[in-house]
């Protein structure tokens, strides 16, 4: 299973999407945090201007619901053409429903758990997702300190998702950086969300190199142990 890295672009200028997204052509997956004010305290945008997103990005969508109701409003982001989109767990009120409707409109299906949420009720329904993600900070913001708790947590989900046998993919999304990534890979993690880290350097494609350089040996190291 290969690493994909996808910079989060709530720590880029929103005044200029268009040159932002240019910055990250060399990631796997443009990483778009959507905020509601109500599921998260802190506000970004809509459909509207993820579809706007979409037209111009160089490379797909990842999109990250942190929004109340997504039975009424993850189809939407599937609809205008997100490859991927993640609701939250804590929100859905018929999470497997959800993943067939976001499966039949075209995207990957994708379920998110906050730091605090086990992911154990999800193991029996990993049928029905493409992905997993195990929120490593206390979804909101960027910049925030990576949560070494939550590695137990990857841990346990890389192990059903091998028991499995199934092709799931598991994201994290906070703290990562050269410096915390090597830790999420060993857990076990294969897509990896950074924004600051990304955002916040001078060269981002350079950044996005580090990062996958990064990651895959920590990948390889835990192959041979
Ligand atoms: C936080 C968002 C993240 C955030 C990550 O709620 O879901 O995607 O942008 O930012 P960093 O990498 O700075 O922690
Ligand atoms: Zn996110």
């Amino acid at each position: 299973m290969g690493l994909h890295i996808n910079p989060s672009i709530l720590s880029a200028d929103f005044a200029d999407l268009t040159g932002e997204l240019a910055r990250i052509s060399s990631a796997d997956m443009a990483h778009v945090d959507v905020m509601d004010n109500h599921f998260v305290p802190n506000l970004t945008f809509g459909p509207p201007v993820v579809e706007r997103i979409r037209a111009v990005s160089p490379i797909p969508l990842d999109a990250h619901l942190m929004i109340e109701d997504p039975d009424t409003w993850a189809p939407v982001y599937a609809e205008i053409g997100c490859a991927s989109v993640t609701f939250h767990l804590e929100a859905a009120t018929a999470p497997v429903r959800l993943a067939r409707e976001l499966r039949a409109a075209g995207a990957k299906a994708s379920v998110a758990v906050r730091p605090a949420t086990p992911v154990e009720s999800l193991i029996d329904l990993l049928p029905e997702f493409d992905q997993i993600l195990i929120m490593t900070v206390e979804p909101g913001f960027g910049g925030q300190r990576f949560l070494d708790v939550c590695l137990p947590k990857i841990a346990r989900m890389r192990k059903a998702i091998s028991a499995s046998g199934l092709d799931v993919m598991l994201q994290v999304d906070g703290g990562i950086s050269t410096e915390t990534i090597e830790r999420a890979v060993e857990a076990g993690a294969n897509v990896l969300v950074a924004g600051s880290a990304v955002y916040g350097a001078e060269d981002a494609e350079q950044a996005i190199a580090h990062l996958r350089e990064t990651g895959r040996r920590a990948a390889a190291a835990a192959a041979e142990a």
